[in-house]
């Protein structure tokens, strides 16, 4: 059984379920703090990333199982898919968001363990053109994103997308992998097409440039929400000691469980915690993940505010 709660309930129960211990941690409220976390909205972004990971034929045609419910009706306009590069986006009208929506996303389920290794051990970065001299973004994602075919046909797509029903807010969505390509995908449209609507969601995304990287975003009109899951081991990657540094603002979805063998009852407590605006609250993810190795969870990876995420067995669409 999981409940769902919000921050002010759940801490008052957890104050008189478990005493002084957790008081301090869930009473203060985050540093910063200025917009507050929507469930729903949540849910919705999240099953946008999580259909992304089918095929192009259902999506061109929004008929996945996963294209229904919360996100049906919306309009695509174009699939982009680099075979090469194994990489995917989808590209289209959102009514429910009133705004253009990118979706990336991330890698295919097979190579999870090698894709992850490779970003605890890459640290090369690369001058990100758009932004102060001393903005840099991790090599490996850079190149994803600008030479596969993704940063063009997405450009292309929204230009389209805006002929026909105007200049929109644009909305942009990944998952993993997906979620970098997201964050350089907003970042060309604030840097590059001086839009000011412009708001990114991410699931389980990596660490994608450094701190001048973080900070020029910051400085943008950005609406960022960056939502991480219990352990989930590709927040924590490529490591913050490469100089990485974490886009604000977190959002971390906890799972708390009630009691013990002796002392039942043993409950779930599902709770999302808005983090600070330093892109590293150690209140968050950090306060577990801080250390190399600390947090290894794939599952909690591949599953985000109770929606399954990544392709393969078992993520069928
Ligand atoms: C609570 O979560 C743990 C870990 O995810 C799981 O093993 C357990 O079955 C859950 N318990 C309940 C009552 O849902
Ligand atoms: C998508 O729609 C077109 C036109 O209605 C149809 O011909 C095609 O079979 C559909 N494809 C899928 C995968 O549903
Ligand atoms: C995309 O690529 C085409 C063909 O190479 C080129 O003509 C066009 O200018 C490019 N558009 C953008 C926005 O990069
Ligand atoms: C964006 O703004 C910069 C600086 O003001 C300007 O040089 C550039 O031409 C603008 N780009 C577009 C696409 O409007
Ligand atoms: C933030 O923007 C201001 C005004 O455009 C600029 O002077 C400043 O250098 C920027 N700071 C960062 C960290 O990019």
């Amino acid at each position: 059984m999981v409940f769902t709660l919000n921050l002010g309930t759940l801490a008052l129960f957890v104050t008189t379920l478990v005493g002084t211990s957790a008081r301090n941690f869930f009473s203060t409220p985050a540093r910063g703090q200025d917009s507050s976390f929507s469930l729903e909205e949540g849910r919705m972004m999240v099953t946008y990333a999580a259909a992304s990971y089918c095929s192009p034929d259902v999506l061109r045609n929004w008929t996945c199982e996963r294209c229904s419910d919360s996100v049906a009706g919306f309009v695509p306009k174009t699939v982009v898919t680099d075979e090469d590069w194994d990489l995917q986006a989808v590209v289209g009208y959102s009514p429910q968001l009133s705004s253009a929506l990118v979706i990336f996303r991330g890698t295919k389920g097979s190579s999870w363990e090698n894709w992850i290794h490779n970003l605890m051990t890459t640290k090369s970065q690369v001058r990100h053109p758009g932004m102060p001299k001393d903005a840099t973004v991790h090599d490996g994602f850079w190149r994803s994103w600008t030479r596969s075919n993704l940063q063009n046909r997405t450009s292309v797509a929204l230009d389209a997308l805006f002929e026909e029903r105007g200049v929109l807010p644009v909305v942009v969505v990944g998952h993993s992998l997906g979620g970098a390509l997201a964050t350089l995908c907003a970042a060309d449209l604030l840097t590059e097409r001086n839009l000011t609507a412009v708001r990114l969601y991410t699931f389980g995304c990596p660490r994608v440039g450094n701190y001048a990287f973080a900070s020029a975003m910051r400085n943008t009109t950005l609406d960022n929400t960056r939502v991480t899951h219990d352990r989930d081991i590709v927040p924590t990657v490529p490591f913050t000691h490469f100089g990485f540094h974490h886009l604000a603002r977190e959002v971390w979805q906890r799972t708390i469980t009630t009691g013990s063998k002796k002392h039942p009852p043993r409950l779930n407590f599902t709770m999302e915690i808005t983090c600070d605006g330093s892109g590293e609250d150690r209140r968050c993810q950090d306060s577990l993940c801080r250390y190399v190795g600390a947090c290894t969870s794939i599952e909690d990876h591949l599953e985000y505010l109770g929606v399954p995420l990544g392709g393969g067995k078992g993520h069928e669409c």
